[in-house]
């Protein structure tokens, strides 16, 4: 499967990575500046599954998008994409703003970010996933043989199936949450998972996992 990810840092590295290696996927990030040194190692080290471009050559190469850039750079990022009409776009962001009480979340009780994003790319089918856990997770879901969580939300049930196929391949056991409005929810759980990483003394090398009878 072609893929784009939007964004080659901690998230769009470690996702491109696990898709090319663990699946097979061709990988295009869409980056600002895909000569850059650190988009070149990345793409040296996941090797010839994977290229850069500029966000609308990467969006023209795939039908599944990945949006891994911070919240602050989310707009312009789906706007510099062009016509995204058709697509499925996997919204991985999450709207943190740095207040006096440290990390939060911008907006949450009546508009997500995975609802923003839907706003703002029209034609598209956003789900919100791979949000909720740190990047290294991503990398590596599975803990002492038990697969960590990750939810997936968005509206369009025929597609639905296909983004929790993609999701699973990473490693997870992936749970569909709903509509994309219950990013509302996806995203609050994401930052219960950074505080306890960043303010609790868990660190980042914890996920959670459901557990059924
Ligand atoms: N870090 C985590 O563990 C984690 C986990 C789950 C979700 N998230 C969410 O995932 C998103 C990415 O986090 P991250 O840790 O990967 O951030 P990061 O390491 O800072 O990487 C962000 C990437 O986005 C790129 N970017 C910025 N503006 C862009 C634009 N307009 N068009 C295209 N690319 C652009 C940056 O490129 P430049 O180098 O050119 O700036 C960089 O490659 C955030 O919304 C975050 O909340 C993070």
């Amino acid at each position: 499967m072609k893929l784009a990810i939007i964004g080659a840092g901690n998230v769009g590295g470690a996702l491109g990575t696990a898709w090319a290696q663990k699946a097979g996927h061709e990988i295009c990030f869409g980056v600002r500046d895909p000569k850059a040194d650190k988009t070149q190692a990345l793409l040296r080290a996941i090797g010839a599954k994977a290229r850069a471009g500029m966000a609308a050559e990467a969006a023209a190469f795939a039908d599944i998008i990945v949006l891994a850039t911070p919240w602050p750079a989310a707009e312009t990022a789906i706007r510099a994409m062009g016509s995204l009409k058709g697509k499925v776009i996997l919204d991985a962001t999450n709207p943190l703003t740095r207040g006096p009480d440290g990390i939060s979340l911008e907006i949450g009780h009546s508009i997500s970010a995975g609802e923003k994003v839907q706003g703002w790319a029209a034609g598209a089918s956003v789900f919100k996933t791979l949000n909720s856990t740190g990047f290294g997770n991503m990398a590596n879901p599975v803990f002492n043989g038990v697969k960590s969580v990750m939810f997936v939300a968005g509206d369009d049930a025929a597609n639905k199936p296909k983004v929790i196929d993609l999701v699973g391949q990473l490693g997870f056991d992936v749970v569909d949450a709903g509509p994309l409005r219950n990013a509302r929810l996806l995203e609050a759980h994401a930052m219960l998972w950074i505080d306890l990483a960043l303010a609790r003394g868990q660190g980042r090398d914890f996920a959670f996992a459901i557990v059924r009878r």
